[in-house]
């Protein structure tokens, strides 16, 4: 029996399937079709097969790719969009010779962005939100992971993720809320991270889950933030009251943060730029997604992490861009799959499966995001190049052409 489809892209020069064949399994398919029904891949082939597959009715919608690449949209796993200011102040600091560190522990850093978070109006807040993921889907990504984490109160981290939500119902993309009230320790509880965490457990947490706003919590367990113990009683705890679990791991200092990611079963372990070789093979033998943000080591002027050792161990690797108003201010992921080629020896094709693919299965959405295949979700970009290299190679200015999310035209150039 034929399938049944409403809409159909044909004419697609080169179709980046990512359905495991092929190298790094990218699953390059020349002169292809795309069948939908639904928002969703019904199924793909050779154009000359299609009619033989699927039964293309009157009503059915049929649009060109006009020999150009497809693929599908990127799935940015980690970012921090709700934030009340920017801090290019911090930005021209830095570049004037100081550290972030230092510049973190004078004040500035998560600390400076949580005042502003919680002065700002909600209309700020949504705005700012909502400006950064238009840009996100003008370089073609579909789906967005957004922590909260500039609040560090309970009226603001809800406020944050409820703001979240309300974006996330607005939107074309599909919106992943991540509760990250551990991000740092606030000022009123200054020296005193462990009753902090034990706040966010019984006090935060509940009041998260019973809302339903958040999947996933994350932690930043770094040398003067949390130390492995507290990410490990955080995670634990949060694991047992149904989370799913992140943590920001070994971005500064190797302090065994991919390590608590995979004894406490974490989706993803973050950053990754001090990994250590013991704990890569660790990683490597987990169902830990190692998720690297290439973009932060470039904007903080720290050493790239370790791409191709991850790679070479047999870690599943994903690509996100940490956008924040302070350590990667970046929407941009075809920028990020380009810094993974150039500076974290990635091939052009395992940055894009890392991109996609793994970037979907960082949020657990491994079955249903960052492929085109039956049954996925048809979130896809039609590219103005006829060659997929050309996604990495073209620096700094992304030749996405058309966006669609499950189906639906949600931008164009
Ligand atoms: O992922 N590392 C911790 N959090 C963010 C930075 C946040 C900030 O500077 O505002 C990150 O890089
Ligand atoms: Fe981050």
């Amino acid at each position: 029996m034929k399938i049944r489809t409403d809409f159909v892209l044909n004419d697609i020069g080169q179709l980046l399937t990512i359905d495991g064949s092929g190298s790094s399994g990218i699953g390059v398919l020349a002169d292809a079709a795309l069948a939908m029904e639904n928002g969703k891949v019904v199924w793909v082939g050779f154009k000359n097969d299609l009619d033989t597959c699927c039964s293309v009715s009157d009503t059915t919608e049929i649009v060109s790719a006009g020999g150009f690449i497809v693929t599908p949209g990127f799935v940015d796993s980690h970012t921090h969009p709700i934030f009340g200011a920017t801090r290019q102040a911090e930005f021209a600091m830095r570049a004037a010779g100081a550290d972030y560190e230092d510049i973190a522990a004078a004040g500035g850093g998560i600390l400076n962005s949580v005042k502003r978070t919680r002065l700002a109006s909600d209309d700020l807040l949504r705005n700012n939100m909502m400006h950064h993921l238009s840009l996100m889907l003008s370089n073609g990504t579909t789906t967005v992971e957004a922590k909260s984490g500039y609040g560090l109160d309970i009226s603001t981290e809800l406020k944050c993720l409820e703001i979240a939500g309300e974006v996330a119902a607005i939107v074309p993309q599909t919106v992943i809320p991540t509760f990250m009230g551990a991000h740092e320790v606030p000022d009123e509880f200054k020296g005193r991270a462990d009753d902090y965490i034990d706040f966010l457990i019984n006090e935060v947490n509940p009041l998260v889950r019973d809302q339903g706003i958040a999947q996933f919590v994350d932690i930043f367990c770094e040398k003067g933030v949390f130390t492995p113990e507290q990410a490990t009683r955080y995670l634990s705890a949060s694991a047992q009251q149904g989370f799913s679990l992140k943590i920001h791991a070994d971005e500064f200092y190797d302090t065994g943060g991919a390590a608590v990611a995979v004894n406490t079963g974490a989706v993803s372990a973050d950053h990754l730029l001090s990994i250590s070789e013991e704990n890569i093979e660790l990683i490597a033998k987990s169902n830990t997604v190692a998720t690297l943000l290439p973009g932060t080591a470039l904007f903080l002027n720290k050493p790239f992490p370790p791409g191709r050792k991850l790679l070479d161990s047999g870690a599943s690797v994903a690509l996100a861009t940490d956008f924040n108003p302070g350590s990667c201010f970046c929407d941009s992921m075809p920028l990020i799959v380009s810094l993974a080629v150039c500076q974290c020896g990635f091939t052009v094709e395992e940055a894009l499966v890392s991109a996609t693919a793994n970037g979907a299965a960082a949020l657990g959405l491994g079955a249903q995001k960052g492929r085109l295949i039956p049954g996925f979700d048809a979130d896809f970009v039609i590219w103005n190049s006829n060659d997929f290299r050309t996604i990495p190679y073209h620096l700094g200015n992304p030749d996405v052409a058309v966006v669609y999310c499950a189906g639906r035209k949600v931008y164009s150039t």
